[in-house]
């Protein structure tokens, strides 16, 4: 595979969405070819699969099994349809979640088996791994004051199955991400999110840079 795969993460309001949008714009300036994916979602089917795991009013019964496994076939559809074409194409790919988020939300903030969900994902994606991880930090009261903040400035209400979880629960997802970091720091690198979207884009890209400049 020729192409360079970064996937970024954080807990809900940590600003990845911005920072992908920047950090894509940078690199198309620079003539490279760029793709911009989400998970879950990112194809017809996945996107299909997002909004059962989201929005879907059918869905307050889901149990956390079916949440990974709806994640994993989303992930699975993903990887073979677009992300491992786009990197044998010598593409950028930049993704909004990948199967770290499945360790944290359904591992640490769920509950369910992390060992098996590891093995589920080796399953799920094959030799499809992320060259670098950027896991955006911000304290759970910043990311609670930024989701209030997303609520009152829609206009229009989508609800969110995951944005209805306990403060529990993301505290959970705190750790989690702490966690992946401290196993795995040559791929995981943090940021704190709290800064400017400016400086956090100039971090960002102090990063990644060095990834890029032989190619
Ligand atoms: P987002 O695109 O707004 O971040 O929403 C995706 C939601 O799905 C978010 O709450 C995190 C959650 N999620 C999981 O629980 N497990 C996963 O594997 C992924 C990719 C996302």
């Amino acid at each position: 595979m020729n192409g360079v795969f970064i996937t970024f993460e954080g807990n809900e309001g940590s600003g990845k969405s911005t920072q992908i949008e920047r950090l894509a714009k940078r690199l198309r300036l620079q003539g490279r070819r760029v793709l911009c994916l989400r998970e879950p979602g990112g194809t017809a089917i996945g996107e299909e699969i997002r909004h059962t795991l989201k929005h879907s009013a059918q869905n307050h019964a889901m149990t956390s099994e079916a949440e990974l496994l709806l994640m994993s076939a989303s992930r699975a559809q993903l990887v073979r349809e677009v992300i491992k074409p786009a990197l044998a194409d010598g593409q950028i790919v930049l993704c909004d979640r990948f199967y770290d988020s499945s360790i944290v939300y359904q591992g640490y903030g769920r509950g369910l088996d992390r060992k098996w969900i590891a093995t589920l994902t080796a399953f799920v994606v094959g030799p499809v791994k992320p060259n670098l991880t950027l896991l955006l930090q911000v304290p759970l009261a910043v990311s609670l004051a930024r989701r209030q903040t997303r609520e009152q400035e829609a206009t229009t209400k989508t609800r969110d199955r995951f944005e209805e979880a306990d403060e529990a629960f993301f505290a959970k997802i705190d750790t989690g991400y702490r966690e992946l970091a401290k196993r795995e720091p040559e791929r995981i690198r943090v940021i704190d999110g709290t800064l400017s979207a400016e400086a956090v884009e100039t971090v960002v890209w102090m990063m990644v840079e060095p990834a890029f400049r032989k190619r």
